[in-house]
């Protein structure tokens, strides 16, 4: 494993006002050589934000956490769904700090949630090279002052609060949670990562609408399984899916 314990997210960071994508970018940089592991691209606009699953990501202009980070962990790849739980618990951590009064919880696999809506929304590439995970681009979206949605879905701290955030505090902010999560992860802190992401599992021991194979049935989620699947209570039945299996209606 690397030495992961003398670098920060706060030294080496590229500010650009507006780029394809910046997971893209911090892609080409890395290939490049040009950027290493903590560095972090962050943008005003992207005109072709990448979401997971194929989706795209919208994003005013100037008024939202546009970035990505780039991490060597070296971490065997069996690790990789520990990685995806810190950097959730990581955005969690920071939204929950401005929004403390709300209902923020994850939403599998890696969303943040705030009173049902959506706030931020992350998307890992990872490079594997054998069983080791060498390079991640961890890429973040997080709604701060945009208070105008297409979805009804989606939501902002500002929407939520009413306040307006200067955007390099939020960056700030969001940096250092995501250090000290990754600092955890690196430390081999699995435990501690698994329970705190249960603990603020989205809809966890509800009843909840879900669709699979265009069927909508109800079920009650009881948290993720060591392979990262939904575990999903369906009459009595404990039933697990990957993330194309099944969609939260
Ligand atoms: C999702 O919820 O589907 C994941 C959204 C991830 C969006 C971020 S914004 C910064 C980075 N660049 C991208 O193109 N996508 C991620």
């Amino acid at each position: 494993m690397l030495d992961n314990s003398s670098f920060s997210f706060l030294q080496h960071h590229l500010h650009l006002s507006e780029v394809s994508s910046t997971n893209d970018v911090a892609k080409q940089l890395a290939e490049e050589n040009l950027v290493k592991q903590g560095y972090v691209i962050t943008a005003d606009y992207q005109n072709t934000g990448r979401g997971q699953a194929g989706s795209g990501w919208e994003s005013e202009r100037g008024k939202n956490i546009i970035c990505s980070l780039v991490l060597n962990s070296n971490i065997p790849i069996e690790f990789q769904l520990y990685l995806n739980i810190s950097m959730c618990l990581a955005v969690y951590d920071f939204v929950k700090q401005y929004c403390s009064n709300a209902d923020v919880q994850i939403k599998w696999p890696n969303d943040v949630y705030i009173n049902d809506k959506k706030v931020a929304g992350i998307l890992i590439e990872n490079s594997v090279q054998g069983t080791v995970i060498k390079q991640s681009i961890v890429g973040i979206g997080v709604n701060i002052n945009q208070t105008g949605f297409d979805s009804h879905k989606a939501t902002s701290l500002s929407a939520i609060t009413g306040l307006t955030y200067k955007l390099e505090e939020c960056i700030s902010g969001l940096l250092h949670h995501l250090e000290h999560r990754y600092h955890q992860l690196l430390a081999g802190a699995h435990a501690d990562l698994w329970h705190q992401y249960h603990e603020f599992f989205y809809r966890k021991n509800k009843k909840t609408q879900f669709n699979a194979d265009a069927v909508d049935f109800e079920g009650i989620p009881k948290g993720i399984d060591e392979a990262g699947r939904l575990v999903v209570l369906i009459k009595n039945e404990v039933k697990t899916f990957n993330v194309k299996e099944i969609a939260w209606v």
